[in-house]
């Protein structure tokens, strides 16, 4: 600020002190339309909203992405043609932690990404990790609970992350990639990121594609050991949101390249198995990866609370020529998290800056709490109309981005593939992914985390679950813990 500024109320009065409230007498009692003291006080009491329910603490960067490969037979979606560049936004988060826990707990990271593209935001909400907990949307409000707080003590509790896990053995590929090195990342900057669920492609012809991105650090991968982690913790729990913010202060712009994995459309219903099950991932021997661009982060943003808390990503935010797959976590996703953000921000969220398309809007969704975009006074409010309104485009209706299902309406797990298992990726992972080193280190860390667990039975039921991913691994486990005491 150039000159000196006088402070205002809201409604740009100027104020007569910042210091006194109106009282009766020095000493006396407080003025009720002292309404600067009122603003004041009522103001801070809404400077909130709800922090997001997963995923609170976290922060994130702008940028850009660019098109570098050519994947336009595979989609038709303007982002991913050759040579288009598209601002960005990504944010970066822990899952359990609330607003203000450390930045260095063992979790997986979010990685979520809004592309400003010309035909309507793309949001990409994936973590550092390709697979997750679970297969079915059902188990999500509960498995996030198992990772929380005890009702009571307001403790999270070892015991309730294991009982979950234990009894839901679909989780073991991604609780063995959480003990590992990816739970505890060296800083946003240093770690991947995957899209995870399997999503589909459409070409300018119509024809279908199923794909997994891949976001590859260009930074390399750096990892926390458990020790630096937990020393960090105490130091510094903002470390991460701190590294990121001062890298980009610095010039040193982070970039990851995205690469796909595509499987025609005819592939998935006989391959070995299930490709929409997202506790797995596709081997690069089926499916190789193949490059299309980088993102790179360039601007920090200039205020947290408009620009990162206020921001809202959503799975149902689809570009033309890319849509959902049967994944049945993704289809839970789906209503998820707008309803979320109607919730945490308001009906009008996409209206902020930060969420706003950069290509034009011609919608009939009309008035609500802050609304203050508006069409013009003599536009129709209901389509159909004969009135010139925008109208829906029949070319889109004749597209095809959906899939083939029959069947009665069930409760029940998706129809098996030959190799369909819990256990059987975790075991290669353990076994033919990470080095001596890393094993270590992971029997370490399922030690350390398992050695708080309390009630014997749920120990015998943890052993047997990490004999179930790998027999030698299972007995570090059980000759490492500690005797209960
Ligand atoms: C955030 C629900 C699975 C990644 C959220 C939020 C909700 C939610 C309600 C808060 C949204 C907000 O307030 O803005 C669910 C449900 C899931 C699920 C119901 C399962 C059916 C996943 C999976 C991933 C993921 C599988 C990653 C592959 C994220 C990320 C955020 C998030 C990165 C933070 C987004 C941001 O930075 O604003 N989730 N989630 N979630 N979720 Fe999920």
């Amino acid at each position: 600020m150039s000159e000196t500024s006088y402070t205002t109320t809201n409604s740009g009065a100027p104020v007569a002190s910042d210091e006194h409230s109106q009282s009766v007498g020095a000493d006396g009692a407080i003025a009720l339309h002292d309404h600067y003291l009122v603003e004041k006080l009522a103001q801070f009491n809404r400077e909130r909203v709800p922090e997001r329910v997963v995923h609170a603490k976290g922060g994130g960067a702008f940028g850009r992405f660019v098109t570098t490969g050519d994947v336009s037979r595979f989609t038709r979606a303007a982002l991913f043609q050759p040579g288009v560049e598209t601002e960005m936004l990504a944010r970066f988060s822990t899952v359990a932690g609330e607003q203000g826990s450390p930045d260095t707990w063992r979790d997986p990271r979010g990685f979520a990404l809004k592309f400003y593209t010309s035909e309507g935001n793309y949001d990409l909400v994936g973590n550092n990790t390709p697979v997750f907990f679970i297969r079915d949307g059902i188990k999500f409000p509960d498995f996030i609970r198992s990772q929380k707080r005890l009702p009571g003590s307001h403790l999270r509790d070892h015991d309730m992350q294991w009982d979950f896990w234990t009894l839901s053995p679909e989780s073991a590929h991604q609780v063995t990639w959480l003990m590992g090195d990816r739970g505890l990342p060296g800083s946003w900057r240093h770690m991947d990121g995957f899209g995870s669920h399997t999503y589909q492609w459409v070409n300018a012809a119509g024809e279908r594609f199923w794909v997994k991105y891949h976001f590859k650090t260009d930074q390399g991968i750096e990892i926390l050991t458990q020790d630096q982690a937990d020393q960090i913790a105490g130091e510094d729990a903002d470390f991460h949101i701190r590294d990121l913010s001062d890298a980009i202060t610095r010039g040193e712009h982070p970039s990851w390249t995205l690469s796909v994995q595509v499987m025609p459309y005819a592939d998935a219903a006989g391959y070995r198995f299930n490709p929409f099950d997202l506790t797995k991932v596709w081997p690069h021997s089926d499916y190789p990866l193949i490059e299309v661009g980088k993102m790179t982060l360039d601007r920090n943003p200039e205020n947290y609370f408009a620009q990162i808390e206020q921001a809202t990503f959503a799975p149902s935010n689809f570009v033309p020529g890319i849509a959902a797959s049967p994944d049945k976590m993704l289809l839970a996703r789906i209503f998820s998290y707008a309803d979320a953000h109607r919730y945490r921000v308001g009906t009008n969220h996409a209206q902020l800056p930060v969420n706003a398309p950069h290509a034009p809007v011609h919608t009939y969704s009309k008035e609500g709490a802050m609304r203050y975009t508006f069409n013009d006074a003599d536009a129709p409010v209901y389509a159909p109309n004969s009135v010139g309104g925008a109208h829906a485009d029949p070319a889109r209706a004749a597209e095809s981005n959906g899939w083939q299902s029959d069947g009665e309406l069930v409760r029940a797990a998706a129809t098996l593939h030959a190799e369909d298992d819990d256990f059987g990726q975790a075991g290669t992972l353990v076994r033919e992914v990470l080095d001596d080193a890393a094993r270590d280190r992971l029997v370490g860390n399922i030690i350390g985390h398992v050695s708080k667990v309390t009630r014997p039975e749920l120990r015998a039921r943890v052993i047997a679950y990490w004999t179930a991913v790998d027999e030698t691994l299972g007995a570090r486990v059980a000759a490492g813990l500690p005797p209960l005491v």
